[in-house]
């Protein structure tokens, strides 16, 4: 039975979103397309579109198909190191999207006020405390706060470390915890510790509405949490951002690819900034490989620590029922 408390704190987080549940279906680039993002707004959560590489265009269909399929509401997240960024951001307020996230590094201003001066909720990353506070000073209407367990590009502290950190200094705007969380207890006990709700990645993938190809699927079904790890830097002049992944040859191919770039980096040939671009589109490239065409040993098959705890592919509703049995 939740506490008073915790039964505020959820519903403080499904009241911003407009869901039943406070729970978001963490964007997962090439997965979280109209289907999967539909089945859990439907389920009762709150389903995010990932734009990742698409060009505007083909973000405005998703949104439209993703309507044919719910008339719950889902969100959209943007990559702020999309060329296009603000293209997307235009195509967001058109479509009358309710929220947007913003990922992959720090939104500048012009990005956080286009999307509120169109009535979007913008929902950021907060990587430290002091980011959380200047992330609301800068018009957050809410924060994430996603630990190193998680799936995809991560940051370096532990979920239960930034749960103390950040989630009892910000009181203004809600916030959402992810990394990690992969049943009803867990979240029952984020909400106890003050969380508005969870964001939720890895889990989603083993379900019968996720595109992912069979071999994606299996993989994450086979793997142990351990098998789920993190790309290190090998260079100062050029600054990564860790990926979690499980290990396999195309985690080798990534490594081969970062050391050429630091060397191009040191001789100039090539900007840091050119080279980190390169490098994030390998990412996009090698988990379209592992999770659409199949292929996960050269590919890139991204995934949280929770991996471990998928054992079978399941429907996104009965993953949905068992998140939040503890919390209804
Ligand atoms: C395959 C995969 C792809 C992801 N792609 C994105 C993305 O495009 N944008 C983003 O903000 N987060 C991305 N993430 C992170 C998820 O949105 C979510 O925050 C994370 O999976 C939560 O942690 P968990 O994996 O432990 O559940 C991705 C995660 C995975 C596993």
């Amino acid at each position: 039975m939740p506490t008073a408390a915790a039964r505020k704190s959820w519903q403080r987080g499904a009241g911003f979103l407009g869901s039943r549940h406070a729970i978001l279906g963490g964007a997962m680039s090439w997965l979280s397309e109209h289907n999967l993002v539909a089945a859990i707004s439907e389920a009762g959560g709150f389903g995010v579109v990932a734009s990742g590489s698409m060009p505007p265009e083909a973000l405005r269909r998703e949104i439209a198909l993703t309507r044919e399929m719910t008339r719950q509401p889902f969100g959209v997240n943007l990559i702020t190191l999309n060329p296009e960024l603000m293209a997307l951001v235009r195509v967001v307020v058109e479509e009358k999207v309710s929220h947007c996230v913003l990922a992959g590094g720090l939104p500048d201003q012009a990005t956080i006020d286009a999307l509120k001066e169109g009535g979007v909720k913008v929902i950021l990353f907060a990587p430290s405390p002091a980011l959380a506070k200047r992330l609301v000073r800068r018009g957050a209407d809410a924060l994430v706060i996603e630990g190193h367990e998680a799936g995809g590009h991560v940051g370096p502290v532990a979920t239960a470390v930034l749960v103390q950190e950040i989630l009892h200094q910000v009181e203004e705007v809600p916030v959402f915890v992810a990394g990690g969380i992969a049943n009803g207890r867990m979240v029952a006990a984020m909400a106890d510790l003050g969380a508005c709700g969870c964001q939720v990645g890895t889990l989603f993938v083993c379900t019968h509405e996720c595109v992912a190809h069979a071999n994606f699927k299996q993989a994450f079904i086979r793997a142990q949490s351990r098998d789920a790890v993190v790309t290190v830097q090998f260079d100062p002049s050029l600054p990564v951002i860790p990926v979690r992944a499980l290990a396999n040859k195309g985690t080798e191919a990534y490594n081969r690819l970062q050391l050429e770039l630091v060397r191009q980096v040191k001789e100039k040939v090539k900007s840091r900034e050119e080279a980190q671009l390169e490098l994030e589109r390998f990412w996009v490239g090698a988990l379209r490989r592992a999770a659409i065409e199949g292929d996960v040993e050269f590919g890139s098959v991204m995934a949280g620590q929770s991996v471990g705890l998928v054992r079978s592919e399941r429907s996104v509703m009965a993953v949905m029922n068992d998140l939040v049995r503890d919390m209804i």
